[in-house]
């Protein structure tokens, strides 16, 4: 498993065993909402699975960014009219705009607080007060009381070097300098497999 899921084909297999399509249109429905003609920001987006569920009803411009090359490259093959960055995003990363929706799913629990702290000021950089900002993530103090979480940790996060996860207070006392955060949702068993994730619905503190 150590490196299989470094591989887009494989990574892609695996989301679909576990439901998490499923996920990812729940989440673009009812969390990121794009509408006509959005400019659209995902951070670790890698192989681009939710780009059908964003552009399903609206024309969007869509710009992804993933620090695995191999991931980026299959993305640019398969969504050709989108933009993709592959870069460790951070606050030294600089685009020429701003966004209308900002959204990662997944990406904080790799990251540890320094990192969180650079992607937070990306975000800032990248977004004005009307910015919709979508933090959806791992639940974990939940996952680790579902009681599987050891076998899901060992099989999702085998590839991964490094894991942060975060209870809920842990993810807010990172966000409260930066983000108004205006829903909290927690969404049990989104996948086939036991599982929880924490949605934070944000605007960018000025
Ligand atoms: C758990 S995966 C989720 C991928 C995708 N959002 C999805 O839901 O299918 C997290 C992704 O974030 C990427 N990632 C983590 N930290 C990153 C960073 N600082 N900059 C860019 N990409 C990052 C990883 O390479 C990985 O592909």
């Amino acid at each position: 498993m150590q490196n299989i899921l470094n591989y887009p084909f494989f990574y892609n297999l695996y989301q679909k065993l576990i439901g998490s399509n499923k996920y990812l249109e729940k989440l673009t429905n009812e969390f990121i909402k794009p509408y006509e003609n959005c400019e659209i920001f995902e951070i670790g987006c890698a192989t681009g699975n939710i780009i059908p569920y964003l552009q399903a009803h609206h024309k969007i411009h869509y710009t992804g960014d993933d620090i695995s090359a191999k991931y980026i490259i299959f993305a640019t093959k398969k969504y050709y009219k989108y933009t993709f960055l592959c870069q460790f995003l951070d606050h030294e990363t600089k685009l020429r705009k701003n966004f209308d929706i900002i959204f990662m799913d997944g990406v904080l629990s790799e990251n540890n607080d320094k990192c969180v702290i650079n992607i937070f000021d990306f975000i800032k950089n990248h977004s004005n007060e009307t910015t919709r900002i979508i933090i959806s993530d791992t639940n974990y103090k939940n996952a680790q009381k579902i009681g599987v979480w050891d076998v899901i940790k060992k099989i999702y996060y085998s590839h991964k070097k490094n894991s942060y996860m975060r209870t809920k207070e842990e993810f807010i006392l990172l966000m409260e300098k930066y983000f108004n955060i205006e829903k909290t949702t927690i969404i049990n068993n989104p996948y086939y497999i036991p599982y929880e994730k924490i949605i934070f619905e944000c605007t960018m503190i000025k």
